[in-house]
């Protein structure tokens, strides 16, 4: 009897803590190469640490997850100026975990009202590649200022003063010029170096590069960012920074004129939704393309045994490809900005579309892309899109992506106002069929008119469980960003992996055109050989992404940054 009672104790001892464990702490395992950054109460994970920090003091001053995202926000114009911005634009995703609301804050860039269908058309009625990528001709109406204004004021709890201080603090006290800053700029020296304002605003008075350490100060651009404290989105959109947007238009062949800016407005779209194995997954809608594809991908993808092929293996990617061809393909064809273009979110994320895809993929051949690409590899355009992801004390989760589109936008600065200008329009298509700097092609649904958004990858996302939010995650990386996400999804959900251990898992890409595979260093060369003999064909191994996670665990916040980009950081509090 004795014995048996001490057996049950013995027993219990053991088998407790291993429930408890098991439910409590599955994210933090002594079997993973990669862990999380751990916090009681709140995290930003962003790709410039001193930005995520901006983030992480707002909520340690009893911000709520909007007002650290905004913070966030404006820092990054100051800190990362390849990706960060004023003069972009992009979407704010936002979980209220009490009310169990979402807000999908759609702050793209519009083309101007003179913007037309065959605006990047020479005589010869080819895509001037030039004017469509680096002229004043590139650039849509910012919408950042606008949609981050919009996300405090109506979601926030801080004042605009407060959350934009870290931001001016930054750029009128100078910075020490970071490390992978400096390269970045050197790399892109000569493009912004054509631009007076830009040679001003990132190079030293005598022209030469910063170096990693080096004080950095950015007057014009707190000199606009004080006016923007003082008056909010007006200052940027009205008065003098518009005038001085709208003098380098005139100066340099732009057409976004004050009307163009005055008329500006962020939209509040219903976000597009999907179920995965028991999470609920939320995601952007039009003109981002990206939620409606991770959707419809996972609901193709769900139907397998994926764990059961293991994680990357030949057997895996190949489904994934395939599973990634038909997405595209369809973007192609269906994806525009849904105020001018009809956009069958719902037949498109349809579980009885998926099967349908799923019924078309051999699990033993590659079926070929149905056109032929132009035969070039996707253009290697540095990163600069970023995304940022907040979780609060509260719960509450914003998963925000926003951009210049190339690094430095089109690299042209707004004389006497600081920041950098877009080149958004090039997202468009600008003729049907012909690849833009992704190598994505479209048509009608993604036509260049005046007031339209130009469709994007850009796909911030965040996931519940049991009802709360879970995971809030998002990417760079131009057409790779849907895929990229995909996989962070599927390493968590489907692999079990904690944020980290999914970051760092190399990825893969596939667009449909053109028809190759891209990986990532990482994925062995016996698994291509599996794949190239099923008819995969390969193009140049790259970087895909750079995701920035946060996760909410029971009693403490995970953080994880993308080892792909230096400099970035998940701070806590
Ligand atoms: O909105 C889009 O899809 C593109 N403008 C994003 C560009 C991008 O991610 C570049 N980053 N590598």
């Amino acid at each position: 009897m004795v014995r048996l009672a001490l057996f049950i104790v013995v027993a219990l001892a053991w088998i407790v803590p291993a429930f408890a464990q098991s439910e409590q702490a599955p994210i933090i395992r002594y079997d993973a190469r990669f862990n999380p950054v751990i916090a009681p109460n709140g995290m930003v994970a962003a790709q410039e640490r001193r930005a995520a920090a901006a983030g992480a003091e707002m909520l340690a001053a009893g911000g709520n997850a909007v007002d650290a995202a905004v913070a966030t926000g404006f820092a990054l114009a100051v800190t990362l100026p390849q990706a960060g911005n004023l003069g972009g634009g992009g979407f704010m995703l936002i979980h209220l975990a009490e009310e169990n609301r979402t807000i999908a804050i759609d702050y793209r860039e519009m083309a101007p009202a003179a913007a037309h269908r065959d605006l990047f058309l020479d005589a010869a009625g080819n895509v001037d590649r030039n004017l469509a990528r680096f002229s004043l001709l590139s650039t849509g109406v910012p919408g950042t200022v606008a949609g981050l204004v919009h996300a405090l004021e109506n979601y926030g709890t801080m004042e605009l003063e407060d959350v934009i201080q870290p931001a001016i603090d930054m750029a009128e006290d100078g910075i020490a010029m970071s490390y992978p800053i400096a390269q970045s700029l050197s790399q892109r020296g000569e493009r912004l170096q054509r631009h007076p304002a830009s040679a001003r605003y990132f190079f030293k008075e005598d022209g030469s590069a910063y170096a990693g350490g080096d004080l950095w100060v950015q007057e014009d651009l707190a000199w606009t960012l004080k006016r923007i404290r003082r008056k909010g989105a007006e200052a940027f959109y009205r008065g003098r920074v518009a005038e001085r947007i709208v003098a380098e238009m005139e100066a340099g062949g732009g057409l976004i004129t004050m009307a163009d800016l005055a008329a500006y407005r962020p939209v509040e779209r219903e976000a597009v939704r999907g179920r995965y194995d028991g999470y609920e997954i939320i995601a952007m809608p039009p003109p981002s393309s990206g939620g409606v594809h991770v959707i419809q991908m996972l609901n193709v993808l769900e139907g397998y045994d994926l764990r059961r092929l293991g994680h990357n293996s030949a057997a895996y990617l190949h489904l994934l490809v395939e599973t990634m061809k038909r997405a595209y393909a369809d973007r192609s064809e269906y994806l525009g900005d849904p105020d001018f273009y009809p956009v069958p979110v719902a037949a498109l994320t349809d579980k009885g579309y998926a099967a349908e895809i799923r019924s078309a993929i051999d699990p033993g051949q590659a079926t070929p892309s149905a056109e032929i690409a132009p035969a070039k590899d996707l253009r290697a355009e540095a990163p600069n899109t970023t995304h940022y992801s907040v979780v609060d004390a509260a719960g509450n989760m914003v998963s925000n992506t926003y951009t210049l589109n190339f690094s430095y936008g089109n690299g042209i600065a707004v004389t006497g106002a600081g920041f950098l200008l877009n080149n958004e329009m090039d997202d468009f298509s600008a003729k049907p069929g012909v690849p833009n700097a992704f190598g994505l092609v479209g048509g009608e649904a993604n036509a260049i008119e005046a007031g339209k958004r130009p469709l994007s990858s850009m796909t911030p996302v965040i996931v519940l469980k049991d009802g709360r939010p879970w995971m809030a995650t998002g990417s760079p990386g131009g057409s790779t960003i849907i895929n990229a996400v995909l996989q962070m999804l599927l390493n968590v959900m489907e692999f079990d992996m904690n944020i980290a251990a999914a970051t760092a898992a190399p990825r893969l890409h596939h667009q449909w055109l053109p028809d190759r595979v891209f990986i990532e260093p990482g994925i062995s060369p016996d698994t291509v050989a599996a794949l190239v003999a099923i008819g995969h064909q390969f193009g140049r191994p790259r970087i895909l992404g750079a995701t920035q996670t946060v996760m909410a665990g029971p009693g403490v916040v995970y953080g994880a940054t993308d080892p792909r980009r230096a400099g970035g950081g998940a701070e806590g509090y």
